[in-house]
């Protein structure tokens, strides 16, 4: 069985680690501090995937977060386990991070943008991004090389057509575990804190298409 959910502060510093040794192997991924992922979970931003395995240690199959600094939203961190990937499963975290930040933060209504930064050669990310109504906006030098010492870009990805991502997010929010594919749909549970109710966040989207805000 596969939970989907927001991660608590309990188990952030178990989030990081899998997170950083994952970082550590993937240059794709910008490395968080732990103060930062344990300020994330406090907040409800660490939207992640867990296998249940019966014990109280969480095994992580999926991460990704959002934050927000000047008025503008991020969206980082994704990373899902070898294991389970093109099975759709960061397709619904990104939907549940994006429709949760969304429904409850109101970015549209307070002009605030939503990015994301990808590599430049890592198109895997890319596709969902633009599915989400994401385009990109921008290329930047990174400071850090590759591994082989060459120039990294980074490309912004700015959310920049509400329609398509408020379109794509109703029917996430009217069918959450859709876009798995079989095998895990059937073993896959979502499980949010008192106050997140993905119907009551269908119905926010619904407005926000409707009137724009
Ligand atoms: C990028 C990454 C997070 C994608 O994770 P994933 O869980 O495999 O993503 P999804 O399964 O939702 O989508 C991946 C592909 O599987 C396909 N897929 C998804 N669900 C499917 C289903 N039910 N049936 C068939 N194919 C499916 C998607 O269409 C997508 O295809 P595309 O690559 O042609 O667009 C993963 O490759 C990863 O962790 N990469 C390393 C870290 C990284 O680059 N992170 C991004 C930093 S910006």
């Amino acid at each position: 069985m596969i939970e989907f959910g927001l991660e608590s502060l309990s188990h952030a510093d178990l989030a990081y680690q899998w997170h950083s040794g994952f970082a550590s192997s993937d240059e794709n991924i910008s490395r968080l501090e732990m103060e930062q992922c344990k300020a994330l979970a406090a907040n409800g931003k660490l939207v992640v995937a867990k296998r249940i395995n019966g014990t109280d240690i969480p095994e992580f199959v999926a991460v990704i977060y959002y934050d927000v600094e000047n008025s503008t939203w991020v969206l980082g961190g994704l990373m899902t386990d070898y294991n389970v990937r093109g099975k759709g499963v960061a397709q619904v975290l990104c939907s549940l991070a994006l429709g949760r930040l969304i429904a409850l933060e109101n970015p549209f209504g307070r002009s605030e943008r939503i990015v994301s930064h990808v590599a430049r050669s890592n198109d895997r990310p890319k596709r969902l991004l633009e599915l989400a109504g994401f385009q990109k906006v921008a290329s930047m030098k990174s400071s850090r090389e590759t591994d082989e010492g060459e120039e990294r870009w980074i490309d912004e990805y700015e959310l920049k057509n509400r329609y398509v991502a408020l379109e794509m997010l109703k029917k996430w929010a009217a069918n959450w575990n859709l876009p798995l594919c079989s095998s895990i749909q059937k073993r896959s549970l979502l499980t949010l804190p008192p106050g997140n109710n993905i119907a009551d966040w269908h119905a926010i989207f619904e407005v926000q298409q409707k009137y724009g805000t």
